[in-house]
């Protein structure tokens, strides 16, 4: 029995200090020491067979082995947990200075972005942002709009019409034909109806038209003032279009008036605004800067001529006196408010102040143009 527990004692040497791992290492163990099935365990039972003197000896033996076999594998753990606290470091190594993982940044377009701009600057003068359909009935695009069925000033507007819809269930101003609307005047009846005067709102949204290049996109946005009030001219009107044009485009910039035709206003006026490229002279020679008047225009040898405007001014939009059909069909008599109304594209105004040349840019999707813009 000495003998083979000599041999156990000798086994367990060489192989403990081997052991690669914790596991491995309790596995060992469990080989050596194990109640039931470790070797030691079956040595001893050896004991039983021998005289009391020799089993006492074995006994003793047995017992200094199996301490010696504890102190190899305590020796191994701890031999074990000092190399796993070494490498450890190196392993799980967190530099906790380094910079994060930054996530891709997104930015409000720039059409959102002039959106803003432009309601926060008529907020200043009491306009109040409102919102109307996108999608409206014929009736607040055009009809209340003094432009009866069949006229043919609605050519002008390109309209895209909602196939087979007719909404309302009969009713006139809900009926007819369901149209993408054409312009953003669909909301000055709405807002007439709502019946609180006077009325100071811009109605910025989404309007629809059949038309595609450098200057227009089948989607754009447009913004419409309008204001009804007692006592309201069109000074009122040149004033607050000259408000707006210098807090948006600058202060040097002016204004004109330009008799124009619309049928829900009277008088109408296309709105234009003095060039920033030739400040206003519609030629580039700097020499003929703030020279209009026809006498002292220069002649094509002294200077050319802007090619962004060609004139000096460039058109902005529409506006006029609201026309008293029109506040009819708006429940307001005609004889006690008046008003006026401009409606102007977003995409326009930007386009001109950051001399982008094809609104299509706009729409492209290209980030890198969009982050540039
Ligand atoms: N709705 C007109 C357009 O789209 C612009 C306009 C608005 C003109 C209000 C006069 C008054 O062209």
């Amino acid at each position: 029995m000495r003998e083979q527990l000599d041999q156990l004692l000798r086994d367990a040497r060489e192989k403990i200090p081997m052991a690669p791992d914790m596991a491995a290492l309790d596995v060992l163990e469990l080989e050596c020491l194990g109640r039931k099935q470790g070797t030691l365990t079956a040595v001893l039972r050896g004991l039983g067979a021998l005289s009391e003197a020799e089993r006492k000896v074995a006994g003793q033996h047995g017992n200094a082995v199996k301490q010696d076999i504890e102190q190899l594998l305590a020796a191994k753990r701890a031999e074990l947990t000092r190399a796993r606290i070494a490498t450890l470091a190196q392993d799980e190594w967190v530099d906790m200075t380094a910079p994060g993982t930054t996530l891709p940044r997104g930015a409000v377009h720039p059409v959102s972005r002039a959106i803003s701009e432009i309601a926060a600057i008529f907020e200043r003068i009491g306009f109040i942002r409102s919102r109307h359909p996108e999608v409206d009935s014929d009736y607040y695009a055009f009809e209340a709009l003094n432009m009866p069925v069949g006229h043919p000033a609605r050519d002008e507007w390109e309209t895209f019409f909602v196939a087979h819809a007719t909404g309302g269930g009969g009713k006139k101003k809900e009926g007819g034909r369901i149209v993408l609307t054409p312009h953003t005047s669909n909301g000055q009846v709405r807002e007439m109806e709502k019946g609180l005067l006077p009325i100071r709102m811009v109605n910025i949204g989404k309007c629809y038209r059949r038309q595609i290049d450098a200057t227009h996109t089948p989607m754009f946005h447009q913004f419409e003032g309008l204001l009804v009030d007692q006592d309201v001219s069109v000074t009122h009107l040149k004033g607050t279009i000259d408000y707006f044009v210098r807090a948006y485009f600058g202060e040097e910039r002016r204004t004109r008036l330009r008799p124009y035709h619309f049928r829900f206003t009277e008088p109408s006026f296309e709105i234009d605004i003095s060039c920033a490229v030739c400040g206003g002279t519609g030629f580039l020679s700097s020499s003929f800067r703030g020279v209009r008047n026809e006498g002292s225009r220069p002649s094509q040898d002294q200077a050319t001529k802007c090619k962004t405007c060609k004139s000096g001014w460039l058109e902005l939009g529409g506006a006029g006196m609201v026309h008293p059909n029109v506040l009819v069909s708006g429940g307001i008599d005609p004889k006690r408010h008046r008003g006026f109304a401009f409606g102007w594209g977003v995409e326009r105004v930007l386009m001109m102040k950051y001399g982008i040349s094809d609104i299509r840019l706009l729409y492209g999707n290209d980030v890198r143009w969009l982050r540039a813009c």
